[in-house]
């Protein structure tokens, strides 16, 4: 199993891969997580790290940095491959990616609506630091909001 930085013949792959594992947020969204034009957005301003097997992408996740920080995002685990460690592997190694370009703080943020998601990023180190609107122009079928959470990155050993 490879974990590499994506590439542009990764787009469409990318783009079902983050689909589907975010088809389960159907309960509260009519529509898909992404369409071309917003991924086209985030390979614009970020980096995408993609984890493969045997040729396929299995799962993936999203670094922008913004001076000393970092947002983690779109992070995506083909539902047939989950609970086997890999998202996991993947935030450590989105956190090691933006240690090395300087970043000190990895936030993200989780809809509230997927209660789940808290003590799985908690496991991970991160801690609640507050709350903010979800955007408006998403159309969804009941109320919710963001939790935002982050983690300091620390110091890399010399
Ligand atoms: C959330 C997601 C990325 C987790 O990926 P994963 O590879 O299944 O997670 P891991 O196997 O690395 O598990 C990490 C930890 O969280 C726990 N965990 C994972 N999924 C869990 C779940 N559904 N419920 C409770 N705990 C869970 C694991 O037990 C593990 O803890 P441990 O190492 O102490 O045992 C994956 O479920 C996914 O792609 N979901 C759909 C997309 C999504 O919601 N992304 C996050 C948006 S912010």
């Amino acid at each position: 199993m490879n974990i590499r930085m994506a590439t542009e013949t990764d787009f469409h792959p990318l783009l079902q891969l983050i689909n589907t594992a975010f088809d389960l947020e159907r309960f509260f969204k009519n529509e898909d997580r992404l369409d071309v034009s917003k991924l086209r957005g985030y390979f614009n301003k970020g980096n995408f790290l993609v984890l493969e097997e045997e040729g396929r992408l299995i799962a993936c996740v999203y670094i922008e940095r913004d001076g000393d920080r970092a947002y983690l995002g779109l992070l995506s685990v083909d539902p047939s491959q989950q609970r086997r460690g890999l998202g996991r592997r993947l935030t450590a190694a989105a956190e090691e990616f933006a240690r090395e370009m300087g970043s000190r703080f990895m936030d993200l943020t989780v809809v509230n609506l997927r209660t789940e998601l808290l003590p799985i990023y908690k496991k991970l180190g991160y801690r609640i630091t507050g709350t903010a609107p979800f955007p408006a122009q998403i159309s969804v079928t009941q109320p919710c909001h963001f939790i935002c959470m982050t983690k300091e990155l620390g110091h890399r050993e010399p």
